[in-house]
């Protein structure tokens, strides 16, 4: 079956690492058509808008998107695409694996869990305002649907993975209200799922137990802002962001895309690490239902880390981004 999929290859490294990405998807045998959008500062550029109604609707249109880096520009400028691609198209789950690769130094090599963030509430909306000069109010949204819904998200991805406890994080005992919320809902629509363990962690303590003994977790479920720290932490333990895939799912679509940013310092090298974004297109894949070509580029993937042979400058090597890819192909045809 032919898939026709948007892809953003975005700033930076973005289009370098997307191009070679593409390529070991299409040797993995899965027939794709791409649909290829701006958004950010290139599309602000050719189009006066950084997420053109265009790029939406072939989203929208193709349920799937692939997206590289976009620049956010700090303090000034537009808000983050990112941000606003999840908005608009209510990508309401962050799924974020953190798994260690071979060869790669790290604190936990056998570590293999699995981040759930809820993506559109909490703190993390940025609903602020300031009440009088010197005083400013952050709002903390959390309802009864979103946290339901990505309770629900949490416990049907851990059934279809064969993974076997979910772990909510959460701050109850202080926020009592919209904490609270969020882990009732997640303990109600744990009793329809009895073959899953369920469990809590109040956040603080879940941080401490994740640097000590982080194999205790399997699943865990996260409001926006805990996510979003907690998955970068994650990171940490398995060897780093330049490593780890995402993907943001929702009724209306889902966009895969790299953990790390556009890396400006190293920008049109040749040399940034595809890793990320390819693990996030192995996901991606997955989500197709194409799962052949999803082990085989896997396989693929785990036997050049594992032969340690050739390897990107950041994590010690010296190869091209695209003799990277070159021998992750040579190792599936
Ligand atoms: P960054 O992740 O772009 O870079 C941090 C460091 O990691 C740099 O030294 C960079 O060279 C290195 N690095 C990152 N990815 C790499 C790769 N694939 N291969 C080799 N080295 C890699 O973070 P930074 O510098 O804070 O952000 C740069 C821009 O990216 C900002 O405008 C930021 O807003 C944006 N950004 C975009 C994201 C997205 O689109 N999902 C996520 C994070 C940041």
């Amino acid at each position: 079956m032919k898939h026709t999929i948007t892809l953003i290859p975005g700033d930076g490294i973005g289009p370098e690492i997307a191009a070679n990405v593409v390529r070991i998807l299409e040797a993995s045998g899965v027939e794709i058509e791409w649909e290829t959008h701006y958004a950010g500062a290139q599309a602000l550029e050719k189009f006066g808008e950084t997420l053109p109604q265009a790029l939406l609707d072939s989203i929208l249109r193709n349920k799937v998107a692939l997206k590289g880096p976009v620049t956010t520009p700090v303090g000034k400028g537009f808000t983050s695409v990112n941000v606003g691609l999840r908005k608009a198209l209510d990508l309401y789950a962050n799924l974020r694996p953190i798994r260690a690769l071979p060869n790669v130094p790290c604190r936990y090599p056998e570590l293999n869990l699995v981040i759930v963030r809820e993506n559109t509430e909490s703190l993390y909306a940025g609903l602020e305002h300031v009440v009088v000069p010197g005083v400013v109010e952050s709002l903390k949204i959390i309802t009864e649907k979103a946290s339901t819904r990505i309770a629900r998200f949490a416990f049907e991805y851990s059934c279809r993975e064969g993974r076997k406890k979910i772990t909510c994080g959460h701050k109850a005992n202080i926020m009592k209200l919209s904490d609270g919320l969020f882990l009732d809902c997640f303990r109600k629509v744990a009793t329809e799922y009895p073959e899953i363990e369920a469990d809590d962690k109040i956040i603080d303590n879940a941080c401490m137990q994740l640097v000590m003994r982080p194999e205790q977790f399997d699943v865990m479920l996260l409001e926006n802002l805990y996510g979003d720290i907690v998955s970068d932490l994650c990171a940490g333990l398995i060897g780093g962001l330049g490593l780890v895939p995402g993907a943001n799912i929702g009724e209306k679509g889902a966009m895969f895309e790299a953990v790390h940013g556009s890396a400006p310092d190293i920008a049109g090298q040749g040399i940034a690490n595809p890793t990320a974004l390819l693990q996030s297109g192995i996901l991606m894949l997955r989500h197709l239902g194409e799962r052949e070509a999803a082990d085989r580029t896997e396989h693929a993937l785990l036997k050049i880390f594992a032969e340690g042979k050739v390897r990107t400058r950041d994590i010690g090597g010296t190869a091209k981004t695209s003799e990277f890819a070159d021998a992750i192909i040579g190792t599936m045809t």
